[in-house]
């Protein structure tokens, strides 16, 4: 997929672009309801993106004065002290120049002087600089954060191992030989076995093999 730019002039933005994954999750509005649970859910999830080597960046289209004060709302909705800190930043892009740049903004969501609102944005940027995922999911939903850590471990798994991520695939679970990947090539690759499922094509590209 091709690459995000790093933005001069952002330091948070820029280290996405070292040696780390990166996420970037945009938000329509500081003080609103679903983005208090998705952020409320981010923070406790914060260790589990850090075992996977994951930074994470938060953006929304309000200040950083806004951006303290609801965080304190945010740690009080998760139970705790309602303290400024959040365990990432998040980019106060209220001028919307990121919000353009990255085409973040949802037309059909505006504010209400008539401005167009960010969309919930999810890019997943890999060590080498490129965008490797984008989910786009309108205001009125919020996000499923198991399955943004979900399609982190498949992107991290594909990207080191030669096999894809079969529907509804979970760590562990058994993954596809990739169609190129010759027969006696496959075999050497996948000790642990490859499986391949009669079809009635009689094609032989439904191929299985443990999680390597
Ligand atoms: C929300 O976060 O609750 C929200 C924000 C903008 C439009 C709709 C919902």
């Amino acid at each position: 997929m091709k690459g995000l730019g790093c933005h001069k002039g952002s330091s948070s933005l820029a280290s996405l672009c070292v040696s780390r994954w990166g996420v970037l999750f945009s938000h329509p509005k500081d003080y609103t309801p679903v983005c208090t649970t998705e952020l409320g859910r981010a923070a406790r999830l914060a260790g589990e993106f850090q075992k996977r080597n994951v930074k994470m960046i938060a953006l929304s289209i309000d200040s950083v004065e806004d951006h303290l004060g609801w965080s304190k709302d945010i740690n009080s909705y998760n139970g705790e002290p309602a303290s400024t800190t959040l365990p990432f930043p998040i980019i106060a892009d209220d001028k919307r120049e990121l919000a353009i740049q990255l085409g973040m903004l949802d037309p059909d969501e505006r504010d209400k002087d008539g401005i167009p609102l960010t969309a919930r944005c999810v890019f997943i940027v890999g060590p080498d600089k490129r965008l490797k995922l984008s989910i786009l999911y309108p205001a009125t939903t919020g996000r499923n954060f198991d399955e943004i850590l979900r399609v982190i471990d498949s992107l991290q798994l594909t990207a080191q191992k030669r096999v894809a991520t079969p529907v509804d695939w979970k760590p562990g679970d058994r993954c596809m030989v990739l169609p190129n990947i010759p027969e006696e090539e496959a075999k050497a690759l996948f000790p642990d076995g490859v499986f391949t499922k009669d079809l009635p094509s009689g094609k032989k590209y439904l191929r299985y093999t443990p999680q390597p």
